[in-house]
């Protein structure tokens, strides 16, 4: 039953703020629409049907206040670790089963109740509210401008150019001060970065047995772990040092080799990659002797051995370090230069 279909006399009064459309005009070139008619609810004109809704929404918040009821009975009464088997989650805690359906159900209803009370028995009449210029009035913008320029006149600042520049320069300047405050967090990094304890003639150690290594110590297929000679693990500062300069000797067969500079700073098949991932900075532990991969632990980059240490998979941008090395006079292992490139992270090459 539309309000159509109502005798006049059994409508609702009609409220005020009844909004009808404006065609554009000069000042305003946009087409107001209004609202449209309004439509009177079953429940508007119909008291039994209110009183039906009003039931409905009692109904709903009484199923709430019962859930509640349920839901502290259910955390007295329920034994904490008593389970039971429901259909097809299988066995599950009884108390939390319980909490959880009447705590739902109670919000619920609260809910249900309060949406059903407002689309059947709120009023639904829709009002405009007109909208009200937000800018100042023309009066009271000519007073901020007046008192803008009394102000000035009043503090001289047009007549005392030397006042008003030197104010001007000291409030440029004094934000330098936190500018500056920022050198206080910590001493410049330098290019410490970039370089290791590696350096031409440094023996290469073998990092389990720390004796020099020479290349018959090293089977082809291999995969050996080392530092520079004089580097303890009981030295200050071993930690900061050995994460810059530990490094990783392969043997493969000469032939094997792809890259031309690989194998020129290779010895015998000899190979020495720093073992810093070039991702995070991780250490490569894995090496997979038939592919001459190494596999860092920590987000899976696979670096190619007999390729220049290329990333063939993952996150690292950059392909691994490799020192030059050599052999001695004596037939020991020996670093010809320190690491060409920054070792690690690729975002120390910003340092
Ligand atoms: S640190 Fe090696 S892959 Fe992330």
């Amino acid at each position: 039953m539309s309000s159509q279909d109502i005798p006049e006399e059994n409508l609702p009064a009609e409220h005020g703020g009844a909004h009808a459309p404006k065609p554009a005009d000069d000042k305003n070139p946009f087409a107001d629409p209004g609202l449209p008619p309004h439509e009177h609810r079953i429940q508007d004109i119909d008291e039994r049907a209110a009183k039906r809704s009003e039931r409905t929404v009692a109904l709903l918040f009484t199923v709430s206040m019962l859930a509640t009821i349920g839901f502290i009975a259910s955390f007295v009464a329920i034994p904490h670790d008593k389970s039971i088997y429901v259909w097809p989650i299988g066995h599950i805690n009884a108390m939390n089963l319980a909490l959880g359906l009447t705590l739902g159900v109670a919000l619920f209803a609260i809910g249900a109740g309060a949406v059903h009370w407002a689309r059947t028995l709120m009023s639904d009449e829709e009002v405009a509210d007109e909208r009200h210029p937000i800018e100042a009035s023309p009066e009271t913008r000519a007073k901020v401008h007046a008192d803008f320029k009394q102000g000035a006149k009043e503090s001289v600042i047009g007549r005392r150019k030397l006042i008003r520049n030197t104010m001007l320069g000291a409030l440029t300047l004094v934000p330098l001060s936190g500018v500056v405050l920022l050198r206080d967090l910590g001493p410049l990094p330098g290019t410490k970065l970039r370089h290791t304890l590696w350096s031409r003639g440094k023996l290469i150690v073998n990092m389990n047995t720390n004796e020099p290594m020479r290349p018959s110590d090293i089977a082809v297929g291999s995969l050996t772990f080392a530092k520079p000679e004089g580097l303890d693990e009981h030295d200050h500062g071993f930690q900061n040092e050995i994460a810059k300069a530990a490094l990783m000797l392969i043997r493969l067969e000469p032939e094997a080799i792809k890259d031309k500079q690989e194998l020129e700073w290779s010895h015998e098949g000899i190979v020495a990659y720093s073992k810093i991932c070039t991702h995070v900075g991780c250490p490569i532990s894995l090496y997979e002797q038939q592919t001459h991969h190494a596999l860092c632990p920590c987000h899976q980059s696979t670096f190619d051995l007999a390729d220049g240490a290329r990333v063939i998979f993952g996150p690292a941008g950059h392909p691994l370090p490799q020192l030059r090395i050599g052999v001695n006079d004596e037939g020991y292992l020996e670093a010809l230069s320190d690491f060409a490139e920054p070792v690690g992270p690729a975002f120390w090459e910003r340092g």
